[in-house]
């Protein structure tokens, strides 16, 4: 069956002094989703944007805003990226006292759910709320830092999660996060993934609309399209 893919640029990498016009920019350059790095400077050793960016460029685009929340504690911020427009939101569940709770809030708020695993993060999470979540986010590198390298271990996980997901028979996203870029998104879309977010490899060439098509070329090469 021919899987879907979404392409989903990481504004982690974009120029923050002109970022709306790289909103417009790369969704116009055909990114499917905007993917939007929360860092906290606790659970992560970086800070970056919280609700008011969301919001500001929230009326740029149609595509969904996709809310990868690195902060520690989750709940609390959940309702202001809800009210923000943020269509996804998706946490590491080390982060949350209580993730089948946290899950439902996000839900209850109106948005998508995602659990985000990092690299040392066993895929035991999900085997209790597979019917809580529509998102799953195998991180690929750890969390903190765009241009980092991806960590190969994540092609076995993204097997392992694909077929957790098959079973389960929900339509259930699995994106990756992390290194990804022209050269290996086919071997990762190979193992499994279907949503692809990517900064550096985007933000950091010239022409978003080439990179992104190259992308795309990519992926249809690894459906033997
Ligand atoms: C890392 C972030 C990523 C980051 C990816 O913690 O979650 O979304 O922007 O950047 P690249 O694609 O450059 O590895
Ligand atoms: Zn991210």
């Amino acid at each position: 069956m021919l899987r879907t893919f979404r392409i989903a640029p990481s504004i982690l990498s974009a120029d923050f002094a002109r970022l709306g016009e790289e909103v417009t920019r790369v969704v116009a350059a055909g990114a499917d989703i905007i993917h939007f790095d929360v860092m906290d400077n606790h659970y992560v050793p970086n800070l970056t944007v919280g609700p008011m960016v969301c919001k500001a460029i929230r009326p740029l685009t149609q595509a969904p805003i996709d809310v990868h929340l690195m902060v520690k504690p989750v709940d609390r911020i959940v309702p202001d990226f809800a009210a923000a427009g943020a269509d996804i939101i998706s946490f590491h569940p080390e982060a949350s006292e209580h993730v089948d709770r946290t899950l439902g809030l996000i839900r209850d708020q109106g948005c998508k759910a995602g659990l985000v695993l990092n690299p040392a993060t066993p895929l035991a999470y999900l085997d209790h709320v597979l019917d809580k979540l529509d998102l799953v986010l195998i991180m690929s590198v750890n969390p903190g830092f765009g241009g980092q390298q991806f960590i190969a271990h994540a092609l076995e996980k993204l097997r392992e999660a694909r077929s957790r997901i098959e079973a389960s028979g929900r339509e259930i996203w699995l994106e990756v996060d992390g290194g990804v870029k022209v050269d290996n998104i086919g071997e990762i879309a190979a193992a499994g993934a279907d949503t692809f977010v990517a900064g550096s490899a985007i933000f950091n060439t010239s022409d978003y609309a080439a990179t992104i098509a190259a992308m795309r070329s990519e992926l249809s090469r690894s459906q033997g399209a």
